[in-house]
C-alpha cells in the first residue's frame, strides 16, 4: 500500500525541518566557537551532524515506500545569541517544536491507518525524548553555574568529549 499524498507531504516538510535544525545548530556551533568555547562548539557540530542523519532516514523511507521526494527551501538561521544559556534555551524550544511536528505526523499516520509510517515514526518519538532531555540538562547546568567562570570551562571540557554516533544506523 502506498502512502497518501498528505503523508508524503508531511514527511517532506519534516525533512526540511531536520535540515533546518542542522543549519541552526551549525550556526550555534560557529557562535560558540567564536566565544572561545571549543567544547560547546564541537558538541553543537555533532548535534548538527545528527540532524542530517534524521533527515536522511526520512528521505530513505519516502523512497522505500515509493513516495516522491520534494526538497523545500531552508530558511537562514539566526547568527547570534545573547550567551551560551540563550543558545541552549533556543535549542530546547526548537526541539519542542520538532516534537510537536513529529507528534502531528504520528497523528496523521494513525488517522490514515498507515501502520508502517506509525512504526517508522516511533523511532523519532523516542529520539525526541532524548533530544529535549539533552538541551534541558544543558540549560539547567548553565543556570547552576550562572553561565560563567570555572564552571563554564569545566562544562566546555565535558561537552568536548562528545563523539558522533549515527543512531539511525543502530539495530532497529
Ligand atoms: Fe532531529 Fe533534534 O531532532
Amino acid at each position: 500500500m502506498s502512502m497518501s499524498k498528505k503523508m508524503v507531504d508531511a514527511i517532506n516538510e519534516q525533512i526540511k525541518n531536520e535540515f533546518y535544525s542542522a543549519y541552526m545548530y551549525l550556526a550555534m556551533s560557529a557562535y560558540l566557537a567564536d566565544l572561545g568555547l571549543p567544547g560547546f562548539a564541537g558538541w553543537m557540530r555533532i548535534q548538527a551532524k545528527e540532524e542530517v542523519t534524521h533527515a536522511n532516514k526520512m528521505y530513505d523511507y519516502v523512497l522505500t515506500r515509493g513516495g516522491k521526494i520534494e526538497l523545500k527551501t531552508i530558511d537562514a538561521p539566526p547568527a547570534a545569541w545573547k550567551n551560551p544559556l540563550d543558545v541552549m534555551q533556543a535549542g530546547l524550544a526548537h526541539e519542542q517544536f520538532v516534537t510537536k511536528c513529529i507528534n502531528e505526523m504520528s497523528d496523521l499516520a494513525v488517522k490514515e491507518k498507515d501502520h508502517a509510517t506509525q512504526i517508522f515514526l516511533a523511532w523519532y518519538v523516542t529520539e525526541q525524548v532524548e533530544e529535549e532531555e539533552n538541551f534541558t540538562d544543558l540549560v539547567n547546568a548553565l543556570k547552576l553555574i550562572k553561565g560563567e567562570g570555572q564552571g563554564l570551562l569545566m562544562l566546555d571540557r565535558e561537552l568536548g568529549a562528545r563523539v558522533f554516533v549515527d543512531e539511525t544506523q543502530a539495530a532497529e
